[in-house]
């Protein structure tokens, strides 16, 4: 049986060239990379490559980055820093406003502030799932500390006004927080042209291992370390660095970005040939698609589906049977019975909710896996329908 893996958005496969990298780094370059001697400056420079990969790739400066233990890290150490850094400054400033379709790393890092006293606001989103720049306006006002809004959705590729709205929170002097855990490696990040603060990377969502991240602090933000220890990452993270995993996170984002239009129109195509697989079999009204249809409103690599009356949970479970992975939502919520958090805020109903079910892409998907897939998702819902 050939298996079929359409779930890059909860992670993807690391590169070959990524792992020959954490390997190695972790058996050529053992040192701690805080020692003086040869064995630590060799790990030290396994680290200052990694750096400059990214820098290059998102346009800035390397002493900017920040390396982290993964996305939900480098959210946390943004909303957390950022807030705590904005209230010291200035008692009145305790406002978060961010969005109902925030990853959790972000919501409920959020909700944590706010029981810590902080005053939270939530913006809703529309049918697509986009956030209105209106709502943002009324919302950011001069005792906002933080606003986090995310670049593209995770459940859905809905992408976010996250430019108009660091202008807003820019020009009242609120921290502009960006999770681009997503659209890292399918959009051109270039902060430098971004009113954008903080920005939050995740290695294995493009490539590269697990448990890595890095947060973009834009020079002269208020912002303070999450976590206290040593000095490493000049006394931004302290800890000693993972540096097999940095050294495969920098080599994962430079490929990501050298061959980004390549994985784009890679994912696009087979996302298309997916979508009218199923347009084919299983007929344009037994299914829609949750997000914005418009490629320019969009992350290319994320197909989020709900079938009527066919369960997210059954089909996964008969795909999953068939070889095939694919995912209920956000992969921390797949697994629980609660709809989406997401598909929520967009106004569907929690009986649709549980139709939903999300295809991601990457570049070891092939067009001929797509119409398989759509081949084998029609004879599952057909089967489940008749039941
Ligand atoms: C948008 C978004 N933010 C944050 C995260 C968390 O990243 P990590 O799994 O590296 O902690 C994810 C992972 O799914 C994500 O999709």
């Amino acid at each position: 049986m050939e298996r079929i893996y359409m779930d890059y958005a909860a992670t993807a496969p690391m590169l070959p060239e990524a792992l020959a990298a954490y390997v190695s780094a972790a058996s050529e370059a053992p040192g701690n990379p805080s020692s003086l001697h040869g064995y630590g400056r060799g790990a030290r420079s396994r680290i200052t490559e990694a750096r400059d990969a990214l820098s290059r790739a998102l346009g800035c400066r390397p002493d900017e980055l920040t390396f982290t233990g993964g996305g939900t890290e480098s959210d946390n150490a943004a909303l957390f820093g950022a807030a705590r850094a904005q209230r010291s400054r200035d008692a009145r400033r305790t406002g978060i406003v961010t969005t109902a379709v925030e990853h959790h790393a972000v919501l409920h890092a959020a909700r944590r502030l706010a029981a810590e006293g902080f005053e939270l606001t939530v913006l809703p989103v529309d049918r697509a799932g986009r956030v209105s720049v209106r709502d943002a306006e009324a919302a950011i006002g001069d005792t906002t500390a933080v606003v986090s809004v995310m670049y593209g959705n995770n459940e859905t590729g809905t992408l976010q006004p996250i430019a108009q709205v660091g202008e807003l929170a820019r020009s009242r002097g609120a921290v502009m927080h960006v999770d681009a855990v997503q659209a890292f490696g399918y959009e051109r990040i270039d902060v430098g042209a971004l009113p954008v603060d903080l920005l939050s990377l995740s290695a294995h969502k493009i490539g590269g291992p697990q448990g890595v991240g890095a947060l973009y602090v834009r020079s002269g933000t208020p912002w303070e370390p999450l976590l206290h220890g040593g000095s490493q990452e000049r006394r931004r993270r302290a800890g000693t660095e993972n540096v097999a995993g940095i050294a495969a996170f920098g080599v994962a984002a430079d490929i990501a970005s050298r061959t980004l239009e390549t994985r784009r129109a890679h994912a696009e195509a087979v996302r298309e040939a997916l979508l009218s697989g199923l347009r084919e079999r299983l007929g344009a009204e037994a299914f829609s698609v949750n997000g914005d249809p418009d490629a320019a409103g969009r992350l290319p690599h994320i197909l989020n589906i709900g079938i009527e009356g066919v369960s997210n949970e059954t089909l996964l479970m008969n795909l999953d049977l068939q070889g095939i992975a694919a995912s209920g939502g956000s992969a921390c919520t797949s697994g629980s019975l609660q709809p989406s958090h997401v598909l929520v805020a967009m106004g569907l109903s929690s009986h649709f909710c549980k139709n939903s079910v999300r295809f991601s892409f990457g570049m070891g998907n092939t067009i001929s896996q797509a119409d398989k897939t759509a081949e084998i998702v029609a004879t599952i819902a057909s089967r489940l329908r008749k039941r």
